[in-house]
């Protein structure tokens, strides 16, 4: 009998001007114990359980049953699921992102489908509908995509990631992605679409080459989303100032919000303490760039005589 664990990374999208295209793997995780069992159960933390059922109806169980029929599967073993998880429910770290990742893993080990990264990549796109969260939590690292009308193109790097501090700047009330979504506007002039995609190309082009001075400031240029989802942020530009006094060469807003993230070259205990003393309405965490993405753990149960 075969016991496995599955952990998926919480990530960070946009970094910025890079809307619905750019995402960062960070080192928060949901971590999902499987074992087998004669029904399906999804024992969720306490704190948790207002939000994710313990039943089928879960993000989780759908996505892994979805998984399971596009690979010609009709139902999935009966699985006992215990679910620890450090990423904050919609806050812009991409919780839902990690239920979708983890619910396809889940079919992939039950049912062993073999799946390619690229594959679990797609079902992730065709139900996230944008691939900014999926796919960093699956190739772990910064993963730069595009998902349109079907076809996923992507450039992946990890080069250099290990230098940097992302701060995550998380406040304690949730914020629907389809909420901030609604604040954006439905056309944007031709001139300003131009100038956001020259700073989101320069953005990608310089988190390439480890220009993190260059990456930042095209961070904080953003007019795609950010202009708009402020107003639903109190205390954003007290962060951003105090985050900026501190040395951040960067600082957006983590994928729809709220949480924001401040990006620093040069990171250490005082300067942690001191920010989370001046931000102390925040939950204030200090991560790196997680470099591998989903990963699972198997442990064979020893046999008994
Ligand atoms: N790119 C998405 C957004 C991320 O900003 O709305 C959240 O799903």
């Amino acid at each position: 009998m075969t016991r496995f664990q599955i952990q998926v990374p919480a990530t960070s999208a946009n970094l910025g001007p890079g809307f619905d295209s750019v995402g960062i793997a960070l080192t928060k995780f949901v971590t999902l114990d499987c074992r087998p069992a004669d029904e399906w159960h999804f024992a969720v933390p306490e704190e948790d359980q207002p939000y994710i059922p313990a039943g089928k109806t879960n993000l989780v169980y759908q996505t892994a049953l979805h998984t399971a029929k596009v690979h010609g599967h009709d139902s999935l073993p009966p699985t006992h699921v215990t679910m620890t998880n450090d990423v904050p429910i919609a806050r812009g770290l991409g919780s839902s992102s990690t239920a979708v990742v983890g619910g396809i893993e889940l079919a992939n080990q039950l049912l062993d489908l073999r799946l390619s990264d690229y594959d679990k990549f797609k079902i992730a796109c065709e139900i996230e509908g944008h691939p900014d969260n999926v796919g960093p939590a699956i190739y772990g690292g910064i993963m730069v995509s595009n998902y349109d009308n079907g076809a996923l193109d992507y450039v992946h790097f990890t080069d250099g990631l290990d230098d940097l501090t992302w701060l995550a700047v998380i406040p304690n009330y949730h914020l629907k992605t389809e909420k901030a979504r609604g604040l954006l506007p439905v056309e944007l002039p031709y001139k300003e679409a131009v100038n956001n995609s020259g700073s989101a190309n320069v953005l990608v082009a310089a988190l390439a080459m480890k220009n993190w001075e260059l990456a930042g400031r095209m961070m904080k240029s953003d007019r795609w989303h950010q202009p708009y989802r402020q107003a639903l942020i109190p205390g954003f530009t007290d962060v951003e100032k105090a985050t900026t006094d501190a040395g951040a060469l960067g600082f957006y807003i983590s994928g729809a919000g709220p949480t924001m993230l401040a990006l620093f070259d040069e990171w250490d205990e005082a300067k942690a303490a001191r920010l989370k003393q001046e931000l102390a309405d925040f939950q204030v965490e200090p991560l790196q760039a997680h470099l591998t993405g989903v990963t699972v753990h198997k442990q064979t149960e020893a046999k008994h005589c």
